[in-house]
């Protein structure tokens, strides 16, 4: 399974610039593999990612969430879109991140702890998404006892055995889970983004409304949790897999990791094993030509940020993991233009700090030799399920 994604994603760059597929929910879509088609796409208007213009006999299903959930970021399109980021984007700006870090740093080398405690880990299970879960409970400011429960709900949502009924459970769940913990924040509120976001006022005296807040906290459980989970194992991977990028990143004899190095091994693991391997998926507003395939207005459209990355007219040897590429940071993993990740900062940040505490504690780890890694066989996702290693302590 490991090269799958990309082998298929080759295959079909290499046939044509869109494709009629299967999408993952069941329904009929449309799918655009090159990074010259990909990249413009992600900012073009005449895709809309409001449902309203999804044709209504067009086959999209999609979640059906809640009013109360639905009310987010990467459902609808400016003007909108434009009120809600700039009543959140303050939130996301470098100085609340930059105060995250020693928060991080800290939990970090708590989850460090526990891994020479053991010797034998699991870097998936054991360090990667418990620190993911322990940086979105402190964005949005979940008590310590609620914090189980989030691993939970994103693989039961976004797993390969979800059910539709199963789904529902789990939405209901979170829907009066986040409505409490809003309700908290109201009365007692803390220094977390969640609070800040109740508190978010712009220049008109604009506020969020409740099912705002409660859609936005929501998609930040899900856009935040699973994709940096998933790119801090691909960086760890990459690192226990190839002895010179490891060299590169934390050269032998030296005190500590170079943050350069890491910071630019995050970014070339984002574009080589991008984490999200769809965008959201959009709906022409118009019939829309991509090379020379014409898109009816209505149909769904799945761009392949992945294949995108992977596309050799854009990058040199884009299979080669080579953090001194020269176009490191012109990946699409991020998205492009009104909706790039308001959470890429962050994103960045916390995958610096897993693989820099991680090879500073363990110099000497070594990828289990009896247990092989196992990547995910999601269509959404791309991540290990598992990365079994030995730490020495
Ligand atoms: C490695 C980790 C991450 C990856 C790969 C990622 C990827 C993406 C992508 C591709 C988009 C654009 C989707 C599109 O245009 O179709 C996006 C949007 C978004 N992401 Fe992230 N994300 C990551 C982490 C985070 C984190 C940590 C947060 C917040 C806690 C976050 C919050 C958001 C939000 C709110 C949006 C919607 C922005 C908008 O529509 O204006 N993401 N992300």
């Amino acid at each position: 399974m490991s090269e799958q994604p990309h082998a298929v994603g080759a295959r079909l760059r290499e046939s044509g610039p869109a494709h009629k597929i299967v999408a993952p929910d069941g329904s009929a879509a449309w799918l655009v593999t090159r990074y010259e088609d990909v990249a413009p796409l992600l900012a073009d208007p005449r895709l809309s990612l409001s449902k309203q213009h999804a044709k209504p006999d067009g086959g999209y299903r999609g979640f059906e969430l809640p009013p109360a959930l639905d009310a987010n970021l990467l459902n609808m399109d400016p003007p909108q879109h434009t009120r809600l980021r700039r009543l959140a984007s303050p939130a996301f700006g470098a100085g609340h991140v930059a105060r995250m870090r020693p928060a991080l740093e800290k939990a970090a080398h708590r989850l460090a702890d526990d891994l020479a405690a053991a010797g034998e880990v699991d870097l998936v299970a054991d360090y990667a998404a418990p620190f993911s879960v322990l940086v979105i409970s402190e964005l949005l400011g979940v008590p310590e006892e609620s914090r189980h429960r989030f691993r939970a709900w994103t693989t039961g949502l976004l797993g390969a055995g979800a059910t539709r009924e199963g789904m529902r459970e789990i939405v209901g769940e979170m829907l009066r889970f986040f409505t409490g913990l809003i309700a908290d924040k109201r009365t007692a509120p803390g220094t977390d983004v969640l609070s800040a976001l109740v508190a978010a006022r712009d220049a008109d005296d604009d506020r969020l409304t409740e099912d705002e807040l409660t859609s936005l906290a929501f998609l930040l459980l899900f856009a935040g949790f699973e994709n940096s989970a998933n790119l801090m194992a691909s960086c760890l991977h990459a690192v226990l897999t190839d002895p010179e990028l490891r060299r590169s990143v934390r050269p032998p004899g030296d005190a500590a990791s170079s943050p350069d190095a890491t910071a630019a091994l995050v970014e070339e693991v984002a574009r080589h094993e991008s984490p999200a391997l769809l965008a959201i998926r959009r709906f022409p507003v118009e019939d829309i030509d991509v090379g020379g395939v014409v898109i009816p207005a209505g149909e769904t459209v799945l761009l392949s940020l992945a294949s995108a990355n992977r596309d050799p007219r854009r990058f040199t040897a884009p299979d080669a993991v080579d953090p001194v590429r020269p176009d490191l940071a012109r990946h699409l993993s991020f998205g492009q233009s009104v909706h790039y990740c308001i959470g890429a900062p962050l994103a960045r940040l916390e995958a610096r700090i897993a693989v820099g505490v991680f090879l500073d504690r363990f110099p000497n780890a070594l990828l289990d030799p009896g247990s092989p890694p196992r990547w995910q066989p999601s269509p959404r996702v791309r991540g290990l399920a598992s990365l079994p290693a030995l730490v020495d302590g």
